[in-house]
């Protein structure tokens, strides 16, 4: 049984931020149609590794889903959107700013069509504000939504980060809106529109820099590793330290590579087990009781100090020995995993978080699997669609459409671009 079962969505998104967020909902169940300019979505053809097929890129972010193509800027192409908008429970959509109005479809429009239909949208920086008018792509977000300035070392510049909380999460932000605006819809029968804007996303995984900042008008931040003091503004980028009240680092590990790095939090429940085992192995035998770090408040005031001492400890072993010597001894840490190490990780693969599935023009690929795990409700993960696969389909099984139909639509341009005009 699937959650989503009997849930439509004419999903327009492109790119990364709305098409994470559909394809989740799709491995939730709902039947999302992607309704793709007749071009593609760009993603189709970006970053590609094998010639002449869907990129990665593409195929990553649009499984589940099925494709087809609609010229919104011809008249025959708009009435096809007219239709599908009354036969759906959502249509969402990351264009950039003013795009729809200028299909001429607002929300107000859409809702005139269909009252039923909750709409989400996912912009840069929303659609009020000075800001409302700006495209957004990832890092212009992070940039923007207080993760840069947070991220890096004091002294060197401010570090975008590897995950994409900027579009992946944005998406994740907008399936929360659409699934509420669902239960909303079928308590009152009314849709409503859920807009997230990168910006807001991102500030909201910021919170906790929020906290600093306002903490930063009493007093230091005694738990950061670089020195703070009261009035001074920004929050500053605290390195690799854990950001919570428990003291957290990466170390160094054997033989020294690039990812041969142990994050480790030294909770202080489990000081003095650890303080043990390291002070016996590098001759230390009273580092638990040493008054630099007995206390957790001596222990913060020199973290730099301790960092170096289970630095010399660490040193010793390879991330993996050391993960497997402090986790009985119940400290929480984990060695930094590589993208090839999580690619053939036991763990990962019992989770089904790297699934191998197939497609007619690549082959063989590998996909991060569905990270919400429903106990009634598993994903069957389904390869992505090729671009347009499913158009005749869906006018046919969605819209009721005749053969005849369909090739009056088409040769009206209602599914193709028409060709440039040469001077
Ligand atoms: C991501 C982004 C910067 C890309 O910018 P872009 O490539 O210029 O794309 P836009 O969304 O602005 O415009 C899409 C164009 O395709 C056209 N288009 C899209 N679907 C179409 C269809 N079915 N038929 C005809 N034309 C179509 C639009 O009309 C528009 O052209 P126009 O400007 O002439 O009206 C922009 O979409 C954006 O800011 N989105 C919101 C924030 C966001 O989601 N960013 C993260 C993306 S991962």
């Amino acid at each position: 049984m699937e959650a989503l079962k009997g849930i439509r969505i004419l999903d327009m998104t492109h790119v990364q931020a709305g098409p994470t967020c559909s394809q989740l909902l799709a491995w939730m169940g709902a039947d999302v149609i992607k309704f793709e300019n007749p071009q593609g979505d760009a993603t189709r053809g970006q970053l590609r590794d094998v010639p002449n097929a869907d990129s990665l890129y593409f195929t990553m972010l649009n499984c589940n889903k099925r494709s087809i193509t609609v010229n919104m800027k011809n008249a025959e192409g708009k009435q096809v959107f007219v239709e599908l908008l009354k036969k759906c429970d959502i249509v969402m959509e990351n264009f950039g700013p003013g795009v729809l109005d200028r299909f001429g479809f607002p929300w107000e429009k859409i809702r005139e069509i269909n009252p039923r239909i909750v709409m989400g949208s996912i912009k840069g920086f929303g659609s009020t504000g000075p800001y409302a008018q700006f495209k957004a792509y990832e890092n212009v977000a992070q940039a923007m939504g207080g993760a840069m300035s947070t991220t890096g070392v004091p002294d060197g510049p401010p570090f975008v980060t590897g995950a994409q909380i900027g579009d992946s999460g944005t998406g994740l932000h907008l399936a929360i809106g659409l699934l509420a605006a669902l239960r909303q819809r079928d308590r009152t029968g009314k849709g409503q529109y859920v807009e997230v804007a990168m910006m807001d996303g991102i500030m909201n995984l910021c919170r906790v820099k929020f906290r600093d900042h306002q903490r930063l008008t009493r007093g230091e931040l005694t738990e950061f590793s670089v020195p703070t003091h009261k009035g001074m503004g920004d929050v500053p980028r605290g390195g690799n330290d854990s950001g919570g009240g428990q003291l957290g680092n990466a170390v160094r590990c054997k033989p020294g590579g690039p990812n041969d790095f142990l994050y480790v939090v030294v909770q202080e429940a489990v000081w003095n087990a650890l303080a043990n085992r390291i002070g016996s192995d590098i001759g230390m035998p009273g580092l638990a009781t040493d008054p630099k770090f007995a206390k957790i408040a001596d222990r913060r005031k020199n973290q730099n100090e301790m960092w170096e001492v289970i630095g010399e400890f660490a040193l010793k072993h390879t991330k993996r020995e050391l993960m497997a010597i402090l986790n009985p001894l119940d400290v929480p840490c984990g060695p930094v995993m590589g993208t090839d190490d999580l690619a053939n990780d036991e763990h990962v693969r019992g989770r089904d978080m790297w699934v191998e599935l197939d497609h007619p023009q690549r082959g063989k690929w590998f996909n991060v699997g569905m990270p919400i795990k429903l106990s009634d409700s598993p994903p069957e993960i389904k390869r992505s669609p090729t671009l347009g696969e499913h158009t005749e389909e869906v006018l046919k099984e969605v819209l009721g459409y005749g053969d005849e139909q369909i090739a009056k639509l088409k040769s009206a341009g209602a599914f193709s671009t028409p060709p440039k005009k040469v001077a």
